[in-house]
């Protein structure tokens, strides 16, 4: 079977892009940069989402020659004029840290009543050959504490609109139909659709 390189070390977010290629019967072996032993650091140092995304193409892009699918994704809280957004990841300093993270975000939101955040996604990548960069987003509000375990990041102070659970509390198959992952992701399944007829 063709394989699919996803430009990332994040177990949960290969599952969740493992998961999306399933329900879609996108045929694919889905890899990650682990599974390829791929260990240089990628340094994402692109103002923007978007050009995050297509360092992380551009770093695998010769080196590896099938499909390959990258993506950014960011935080962003209305009150805190689109913070952490682009800083989603070390917006407490260190990199990955998402209990320091979740802290930092309860406490910067602790006194504001617009709660009104969204979680933005960017996939990019080569399909075919052909280079890609598509959006995806999903609008909803910061917690005041934590609800739930599951997921990883923000997941635990986010509540999508018209939902009584967060991220965390959801199931991964219940996450994806609502994530802004998920959301790029079909957005891409009509892109790739294309060309397959
Ligand atoms: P990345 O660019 O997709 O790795 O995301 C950067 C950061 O945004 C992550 O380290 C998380 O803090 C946050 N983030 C991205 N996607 C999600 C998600 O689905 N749930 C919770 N946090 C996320």
């Amino acid at each position: 079977m063709r394989k699919l390189l996803i430009v990332s070390n994040n177990e949960h977010k290969v599952e969740e892009f493992r998961h999306l290629m399933q329900v879609n019967r996108i045929q694919r072996d889905v890899v990650s940069l682990r599974d390829i032993g791929y260990v240089q650091d990628i340094n994402e140092t692109g103002a923007t989402l978007e050009e995050n995304a297509m360092i992380k193409v551009d770093a695998l892009k010769s080196v590896w020659q099938e499909d390959i699918l990258a993506d950014d994704s960011g935080f962003e809280i209305n009150a805190l004029n689109g913070e952490p957004g682009v800083f989603s990841a070390r917006y407490a300093g260190e990199h990955g840290n998402h209990t320091a993270n979740i802290a930092k975000v309860l406490c910067e939101m602790e006194s504001k009543l617009d709660r009104k955040a969204q979680f933005r996604c960017v996939l990019a990548g080569r399909w075919k050959g052909k280079l890609f960069s598509i959006h995806g987003v999903v609008e909803g509000h910061v917690l005041r504490a934590v609800q739930g375990w599951g997921g990883f990041g923000y997941d635990p102070i986010f509540i999508p609109q018209q939902s009584s659970r967060s991220f965390a509390q959801m199931s991964l198959e219940d996450k994806s139909l609502l994530s802004h992952r998920g959301m790029a992701f079909q957005n891409w399944i009509s892109w790739i659709r294309r060309f397959e007829v």
